[in-house]
């Protein structure tokens, strides 16, 4: 049966801590042969289309790269070149690039039009965000914890600001690897209820725990990490102006990052507004491995491909 990656929660604890093993091996391979190509080149001969409706630095460069460097190619598909949906329906677009490439991954507007896509796809489909989760980014972040601590289990993670897709599959990853997730959020930016169920029932079986607050002090207080993302995430921007009050005791700077454990590491998905959700100070200071997980999503996104296409 074909594997698709729709959610951090298609994977098991197992299955989620195989693959960070696999990305952190990748990883040190990547690093010891001078950043060049893997030795055997696994996906020679193997194309990954990359169906993109929304902008992409990290998503799309991370994937054009690894499948480079595992000897592969990548076939980028903008909104502009096959309008998905306008031009032809989602349906046949998973049927005709089913025909030539061996994955793909998209980014869409609305969780259902990936869903579709892996429906009618007979190769596996990877989600690279979608209105309510970012599964990619969660892997390279639990990766980028696991490097910092050692480990993820007994981890307490403070997100601070927007409920979105980032939080929900942070949340739900978190909660998989033990890690404890305290969310604080305007009272109208809270995540959705039903991720939050989801999380809090992954959480009982790994000894974590999930809370959400309208209290940035008391999420982060004692926190391993303090992660923060956009105000307003993409397809929101009719809403940036009604957000930008409700958000601004929200920012995560130098003060609220004193209240986290001495040793804890500031964490943020990239692109960031400076100034914004999180100061520049943080972003470029000490404490930060916000670039540490930019470059993780390269590993984790090698070896998520390669464990889709059982290579
Ligand atoms: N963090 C992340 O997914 O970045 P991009 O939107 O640039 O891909
Ligand atoms: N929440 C952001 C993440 C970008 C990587 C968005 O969806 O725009």
């Amino acid at each position: 049966m074909v594997r698709h990656f729709l959610s951090v929660t298609d994977l098991s604890r197992a299955e989620a801590e195989a693959l960070l093993d696999r990305a952190a091996a990748l990883k040190a391979e990547w690093h010891a042969g001078g950043k060049g190509v893997h030795p055997g080149l696994p996906m020679q001969g193997k194309t990954l289309a990359l169906v993109f409706e929304k902008p992409s630095l990290r998503t799309r460069v991370a994937f054009e790269a690894g499948v480079t460097q595992l000897g592969g190619h990548p076939s980028y598909l903008s909104a502009n070149d096959i309008d998905m949906g306008g031009r032809e329906s989602v349906p046949d677009v998973a049927r005709n690039l089913s025909r030539w490439v061996q994955v793909i991954a998209a980014r869409v507007f609305k969780r259902s039009t990936v869903e579709t896509l892996a429906r009618y796809a007979t190769v596996p489909v990877i989600n690279a965000l979608c209105d309510v989760e970012h599964p990619c980014q969660a892997l390279a972040d639990m990766l980028t914890l696991r490097e910092r601590f050692g480990r993820t289990q007994g981890l307490t993670l403070a997100y601070v600001g927007d409920g979105n897709n980032v939080c929900n599959s942070l949340m739900l990853l978190g909660a998989t690897l033990g890690v404890s997730v305290a969310v604080a959020s305007p009272p109208d930016y809270r995540p959705d209820p039903e991720f939050v169920a989801r999380a809090e029932a992954l959480a009982a079986d790994s000894d974590a725990t999930i809370t959400i607050t309208s209290s940035p002090d008391e999420a982060v207080g004692g926190a391993d990490a303090v992660y923060t993302d956009v105000w307003t995430s993409m397809g929101q921007e009719h809403e940036s102006a009604r957000r930008r009050p409700a958000f601004q005791p929200y920012q995560v700077d130098t003060a609220l990052m004193a209240h986290a454990d001495p040793r804890a590491v500031a964490m943020h998905c990239l692109p960031a507004h400076r100034g914004e959700e999180v100061t520049a100070e943080v972003i470029d200071g000490p404490r930060s491995v916000i670039f540490e997980q930019a470059e993780n999503r390269l590993h984790v996104q090698k070896a998520l491909v390669l464990t889709l296409l059982e290579l």
